[in-house]
């Protein structure tokens, strides 16, 4: 997905701050073209459900005009801990909170999350995309903290079961399917999901959802999230909101949102998928309130008989 030079001017006239201290309804569903670090302090206590932040990570990156430049752990820590801290109290008791990185800046993740939350997990995804290296391993895995504000957090598995086509069709002494089922596109298994993903593509040139933002989320990530720690009309926040995913999917799942972010024509895409979820809510790899495995989109569309 590209903005034309007509679509940028009219999504730029469109993006708005927020320079004074707000309620609940005025920062409901909004997109921010801003510095996370002066919205802050102008958004109100307890009124998030569900954090994802995807950070810059510690690494030389360009985000369009502006350069993350690789640091120290202990200076990185300090630039998690500088954001993460002003973020607690926005918080709702029940909260959940997701953040991300690389394996360089997990340690730093957790040591900080640790501070304020309580680690529930850390799920590694797979991420395909990347170079080959002559001296070292390829690097195609993320990280993503989970942490909570109490342990009297929301958590609903069954909205993110994995249907999975069976390799074994072990029977029992009966002859009948033992955990999984034949169906008319092949045998499938419902299976809980691990901290291990490995289900994901990593957005690319022929995938609806791609932009140019060069670190986008797969929206199928942010589903499984979403639907696993927050309830529908629930706020999802995400500080660092890039081409969008967090909040287009909330939308597309029934949540409201609230990004942040500091780049115009990131907000743009942003603005523009938004647009296009009003229209279309559905979620590649995402179907029939299951998430099916990596490839299996022909046989998945077969299902919806699409
Ligand atoms: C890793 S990317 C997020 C990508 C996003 N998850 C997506 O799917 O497109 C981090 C984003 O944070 C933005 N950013 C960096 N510093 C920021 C700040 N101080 N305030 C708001 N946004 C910031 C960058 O412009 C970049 O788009």
């Amino acid at each position: 997905m590209t903005l034309s030079e007509e679509e940028l001017i009219r999504y730029k006239a469109t993006l708005t701050t927020l320079q004074s201290p707000a309620e609940f309804e005025q920062i409901k569903d909004r997109l921010l073209c801003q510095d996370v670090f002066d919205v802050l302090p102008n958004l109100p206590d307890r009124c998030v459900d569900l954090m994802f932040a995807d950070p810059p990570y510690n690494l030389t990156k360009s985000f369009n005009d502006r350069k993350f430049r690789k640091t120290s752990i202990d200076e990185y820590s300090e630039w998690l801990d500088s954001w993460l801290s002003r973020i607690v109290r926005l918080l709702k008791p029940a909260a959940s909170v997701y953040i991300c990185g690389d394996w360089r800046c997990s340690a730093a993740i957790n040591r900080i999350g640790e501070k304020y939350f309580i680690p529930q997990n850390r799920i590694t995804w797979e991420r395909e995309k990347g170079r080959g290296a002559k001296s070292n391993w390829k690097n195609c895995s993320e990280d993503i903290w989970f942490f909570t504000v109490s342990e009297d957090y929301y958590f609903d598995v069954d909205a993110v079961m994995l249907k999975r086509q069976v390799i074994a069709p072990y029977t029992d002494q009966n002859g009948d399917p033992k955990d999984w089922s034949e169906t008319e596109n092949g045998r499938f298994r419902l299976t809980h999901p691990s901290n291990i993903w490995t289900d994901l593509t990593v957005p690319y040139w022929s995938m609806p959802e791609n932009t140019d933002h060069p670190t986008q989320k797969p929206e199928k990530l942010l589903a499984k999230i979403i639907l696993a720690s927050s309830r529908a009309g629930d706020l999802v926040f995400d500080p660092f909101n890039g081409s969008g995913t967090t909040t287009v999917v909330a939308k597309k799942l029934g949540r409201h949102y609230l990004g942040v972010e500091i780049d115009e024509t990131f907000c743009c895409l942003a603005q523009k998928r938004l647009k296009l979820a009003s229209e279309d809510c559905s979620i590649q790899g995402y179907i029939d309130g299951v998430f099916w495995e990596r490839n299996t989109k022909n046989i998945s569309r077969k299902g919806k008989l699409l």
